[in-house]
């Protein structure tokens, strides 16, 4: 009993303090799941990114366009029928991550 009351404080502290820090980190790998989820940006369609960009085909220059952001929520907001992204979000930076990692 008194473990329980030492150790599950602890194990709560650790994952409400350890999974922010690491949802607060963009990277290209969470922005490659976003794109090939179709709830992006709250979107009820069943349309991903991936859908018409399979694998970020065509995607080669996408990173080298000053308004890559802009060209993200255009296509959020057209066929993902969703909402736009905040340019700060953790969301938009991996999407942006992911899609200049395929210029490589
Ligand atoms: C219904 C098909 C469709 C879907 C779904 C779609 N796009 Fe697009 N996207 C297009 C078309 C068409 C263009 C303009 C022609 C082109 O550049 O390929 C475009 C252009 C772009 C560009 C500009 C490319 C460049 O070279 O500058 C980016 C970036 C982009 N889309 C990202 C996305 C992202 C991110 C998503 C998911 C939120 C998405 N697209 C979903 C059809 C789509």
């Amino acid at each position: 009993m008194d473990k329980v009351r030492i150790v599950l404080p602890l194990v709560m502290a650790f994952v409400f303090a350890g999974s922010p820090a690491l949802a607060d980190k963009p990277s290209v790998a969470m922005g490659k799941t976003l794109f090939n989820n179709p709830g992006l940006g709250a979107s009820q369609n069943a349309i991903s990114c991936g859908t018409c960009h399979a694998n970020g085909e065509g995607m080669e220059k996408a990173g080298a366009n000053p308004r890559l952001g802009e060209m993200i929520n255009m296509c959020i907001q057209g066929p993902l029928k969703g909402e736009a992204l905040s340019k700060k979000s953790v969301a938009m930076e991996s999407l942006q991550l992911y899609l200049r990692s395929l210029a490589q």
